[in-house]
């Protein structure tokens, strides 16, 4: 794949809101598995006690918001013992047009390491198994955590930015009420 030039993920900023919700609901508009509510779970998110404004990034193509990724604070509830911290990552949003050109990787590739830098040591997602897989997105399944969604468990998957940092861990995991509200 050729990767699109002049690309520039940087964090986003409080005014970075309108255009990164055009983002969003532009992406999300003609996927079927949608319902539409993307761009009102960042909307709540950005709002909520699970946003840390230095994992919400764009990238930028001259000065056009072209991509959005949001990772939020989630546990991991675990019988008899503290909860850990982990992340969710949702949405992670291209312009349709510029899809195809490497700006989810690069927006990803990004998080991963700012999250890593902030002392995470792992990340839920719930997606397409095929594409988040290339990033070492795992099925939850090979792990004993649950993710509390009511959907196919391969869409269920689970990165360990730092290996085996999830072993021995057993567990559900527990997100922001922004994902029961519009999921
Ligand atoms: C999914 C999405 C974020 C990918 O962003 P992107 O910038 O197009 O992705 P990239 O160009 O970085 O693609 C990286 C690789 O994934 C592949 N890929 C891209 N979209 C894919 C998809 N929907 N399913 C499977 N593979 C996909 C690319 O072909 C590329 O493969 P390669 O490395 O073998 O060449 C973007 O297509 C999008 O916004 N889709 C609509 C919203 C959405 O579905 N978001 C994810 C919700 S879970």
């Amino acid at each position: 794949m050729k990767y699109l030039e002049g690309i520039r993920i940087r964090k986003a900023l409080t005014s970075d809101l309108p255009g990164i919700l055009s983002v969003v609901k532009n992406a999300f508009e003609h996927m079927l598995y949608s319902d539409q509510t993307e761009t009102e779970l960042v909307k709540c998110l950005v709002n909520s006690d699970s946003y840390i404004s230095s994992l919400s990034l764009v990238a930028e193509l001259d000065t056009k918001i072209v991509g959005h990724i949001l990772l939020s604070k989630i546990q991991i509830e675990i019988v008899k013992s503290e909860p850990i911290a982990s992340l969710a990552l949702a949405p992670l949003s291209v312009e349709p047009m510029y899809q195809k050109k490497g700006i989810g990787t690069q927006l990803i590739h990004n998080a991963h390491s700012i999250a890593l830098d902030e002392g995470y040591h792992s990340v839920t997602v719930v997606g397409n198994d095929q594409y988040y897989s290339k990033f070492g997105y795992r099925p939850s399944t090979d792990f004993n955590i649950r993710l509390p969604f009511d959907i196919p468990e391969k869409y269920c998957m689970i990165l360990e930015l730092i290996p085996h940092s999830l072993d021995n861990i057993s567990g559900v995991a527990s997100y922001s009420s922004c994902f029961q509200a519009f999921s």
